[in-house]
């Protein structure tokens, strides 16, 4: 508990909060003239030149968090999930740090390429990646296809021309308790082959016939936002069982276990978010301890954070457009986005705080609710915020940790384009998508 949690009259008195390292990106400050500055840039100077809503993304913040898993990681291959957030900006930062990248469509594939991504270091994924897609990622020379199912294999024997390294996605059974939109690791589900199935020998037994693929490994990814460390103990046994299991049966060693990604952020101040190191030992201990037991060498790991990449370096800066007070009910702050660029608050219930950007919030505060600015009751960004009293039309709200899953699961509704990423480094800031202009919207209605 924070100093002012314990005593909040000391808000009052004029005591500026402390902006939270676990939430906001390490690099956060207040300037002299009490605005927040991320990255060395006052939030409120890019709300007033690039409009808002508006992404902020802190590129010290990406490359620090790549540099965190490489640290803690020395022997496993980092592939970050570009499905959290991709850009040509971002993928070059990504490649520059080392590490490879996690690529769900063609589209996705399209911007890894543009930014010069090695195509050996792409690695495809999709429980349903349609023929056009493949033939692409082949002809691209993607490192390697993670197959999800027996049409798939069927397909990708016809279309590789040269021999293409595949893995083969599994379900380990383990039940994370995650929201159920994000739970991917149990038996019944959409994703994979369930471990200890038929279906898994089969799906080895189509591949290793065919000459131009060449299994190197397993895959599985046991959900999202996971703060405990023991499922992926528990994912490394029952992998390390299953590729044993294959070794004995088809003579096939395999060489490569990716474990997936899924590691919590801290979303709000208190949260639990995934410690690394700990994360780091648990898959350690239970390799040696699993490949001891199983006779079978130890496999390279590969691990697929996304959230942990970018999550954190992400700040959305809003206006207030209007503050309403309801009568024995709650105060409404209208801001100008809303669940069109943070849709998780409508998709899994997540929580999210938000602090005045351009002036010290010092004074008596109140407690709001953040409301965006779409047709629906539904659309609230953030419950119980601590705000001024005296919060204004006009001024910019930013909301942390909201680099991942935001910009890449954004939508056009109602008609209101998506917001720009603006890049912050060093005290520079540099446009890296732009706004979507309502020119934008209207060149895809062709039809009379
Ligand atoms: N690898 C695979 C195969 C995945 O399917 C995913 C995420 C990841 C890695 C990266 O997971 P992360 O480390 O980012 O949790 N839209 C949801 C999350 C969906 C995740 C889908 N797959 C959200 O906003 O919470």
């Amino acid at each position: 508990m924070t100093l002012l949690e314990i005593f909040p009259s000391l808000r009052e008195g004029g005591i500026v909060p402390r902006l939270d390292s676990t939430v906001w990106p390490r690099e956060t400050h207040y300037d002299a003239d009490g605005r927040i500055t991320v990255g060395g840039v006052a939030l409120a100077d890019i709300a007033d030149q690039y409009g808002t809503p508006t992404y902020v993304l802190d590129e010290g913040e990406v490359r620090s968090r790549c540099q965190a898993y490489q640290k803690w990681f020395p022997e496993a291959e980092i592939i970050y999930a570009g499905k959290a957030l991709l850009t040509r900006a971002v993928a070059e930062w990504i490649a520059a740090e080392g590490l490879s990248l996690d690529v769900c469509s063609a589209g996705e594939l399209a911007v890894a390429l543009a930014s010069g991504v090695d195509p050996a270091k792409i690695v495809l994924h999709g429980n349903g990646k349609p023929f056009g897609e493949l033939e692409k990622a082949i002809n691209a020379g993607v490192g390697r296809i993670v197959v999800d199912s027996l049409t798939e294999i069927t397909l990708l024997s016809a279309l590789a021309e040269r021999p293409q390294r595949v893995l083969l996605r599994v379900t380990p059974d383990i039940d994370v308790h995650g929201h159920p939109a994000v739970r991917t690791g149990v038996t019944d589900q959409k994703f994979g082959f369930p471990i200890g199935s038929t279906a898994v020998k089969e799906a080895v037994d189509r591949i290793v016939r065919q000459p131009n693929l060449e299994l190197v490994g397993l895959h599985c990814h046991i959900g999202s936002q996971i703060y405990d460390t023991f499922p992926y103990g528990e994912a490394v046994r029952r992998m390390i069982g299953e590729m044993a299991r294959i070794r004995d049966e088809f003579g096939v060693t395999l060489t490569d276990l990716d474990l997936g990604g899924g590691h919590a952020v801290a979303y709000r101040s208190g949260d639990a978010e995934m410690n690394l190191p700990e994360l780091s030992d648990i898959v350690e201990d239970s390799l040696d301890a699993a490949c001891q037991r199983h006779g079978f060498p130890r496999p390279r790991i590969a691990l697929e954070p996304g959230r942990a990449i970018v999550a954190r370096a992400g700040v959305t800066l809003y206006r207030v457009l209007s503050v309403k007070h309801v009568e024995g009910g709650h105060t409404y702050v209208t801001v100008d986005g809303g669940m069109c660029d943070n849709p998780r608050v409508a998709l899994y219930g997540a929580r999210y705080d938000a602090v005045v950007a351009n002036r010290h919030p010092s004074g008596p505060h109140m407690t709001a609710t953040i409301a965006g600015r779409y047709c629906e009751a539904g659309d609230i960004l953030a419950h119980d915020v601590r705000l001024p009293v005296d919060l204004r039309p006009g001024e910019v709200l930013a909301m942390p940790c909201t680099g991942a899953y935001h910009h890449s699961l954004a939508s056009s509704y109602n008609g209101v384009g998506r917001p720009p990423i603006v890049a912050v480094r060093d005290g520079q800031c540099r446009e890296l998508v732009r706004r979507e202009t309502i020119d934008d919207l209207m060149c895809r209605d062709i039809g009379h």
